[in-house]
């Protein structure tokens, strides 16, 4: 029989706290709290029997913010937040301000055609990072580095740093390049500096998923586009599984930094 719990800590950040509704909790752990409280404990979301349904509460909150110009690293993005989603994650898929002329945009029907597929996916704000507990950043590689529209975007981070809203939340990074030895790994390396910068915990892929032995990038999800290729199934599934790992990652670490949502 499940043990049940008045208000107050249960141990490893549990607790059993009042709650508005009274509705009977149904724990995995097998502790139950009393009729008015619900219990607090630090994974990524309890789930209440109510009725026929479930009310998940407590997820954590997972950023994917990317620059795409003909739509490679935007796929990859997708998937990322295919796998946070997977994992009980609330999830903003955000795009960067594009900042390249116009002319340069539709002297390229890819550019532009992509440009126009994702015209009502959101811009990426502020305040998704200062929202989320752990975010991952994609760009393609350009000339070994991130595309300067993530960058631009990053550099405006310079009053959230200071005030440490990034400190002690979760990162990693993905991308795409055009041939293998193009600079994925670079591109993914100095979009980890910065998180190095905001105090991030920096999450990189490692071997931790099948998947990533056919990709072969433990640094992040990415994806050789040959001939302008879209990412093929194996690079969609590493990148589900980063999502799924930044997901979980992140609701460990946001149960350690205890200032939950
Ligand atoms: C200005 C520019 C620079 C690029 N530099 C590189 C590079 O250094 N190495 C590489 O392999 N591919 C490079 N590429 C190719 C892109 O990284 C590649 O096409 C990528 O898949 C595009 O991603 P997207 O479809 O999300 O825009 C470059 C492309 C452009 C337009």
């Amino acid at each position: 029989m499940d043990e049940v719990h008045p208000p107050g800590q249960l141990g490893h950040g549990s607790r059993c706290v009042r709650a508005d509704w009274t509705i009977r909790p149904v724990i995995r752990s097998g502790v139950t709290c009393n009729t008015s409280t619900i219990l607090l404990i630090p994974t990524m979301f309890v789930n209440f029997t109510l009725n026929e349904g479930t009310v998940p509460i407590m997820s954590v909150r997972i950023a994917v913010i990317h620059y795409s110009s003909t739509g490679n690293v935007y796929r990859l993005a997708t998937a990322l937040a295919d796998g946070a989603a997977e994992e009980g994650a609330d999830v903003r898929l955000r795009k960067v301000r594009e900042l390249a002329p116009e002319e340069a945009i539709s002297s390229n029907p890819r550019w532009l055609a992509h440009r126009d597929a994702v015209a009502e996916l959101p811009d990426a704000t502020l305040d998704d990072l200062e929202w989320a507990d752990g975010f991952a950043f994609g760009s393609p590689t350009r000339f070994g580095l991130p595309a300067a529209q993530l960058k631009q975007f990053l550099d405006q981070t310079g009053g959230l740093w200071a005030r440490g809203v990034l400190a002690d939340k979760v990162g990693t990074a993905f991308t795409s390049a055009s041939t293998t030895h193009g600079g994925l790994e670079a591109t993914i390396l100095a979009i980890n500096t910065v998180l190095y910068h905001w105090g991030s915990i920096v999450l990189p892929l490692g071997y931790t998923d099948d998947a990533i032995k056919a990709t072969g990038n433990p640094y992040g999800s990415s994806w050789v586009s040959q001939k302008g290729s879209s990412p093929d199934d194996d690079a969609l599934a590493t990148a589900r599984h980063q999502g799924r790992r930044l997901a979980r990652v992140a609701a460990a670490v946001r149960s350690l930094r205890g200032d939950g949502h």
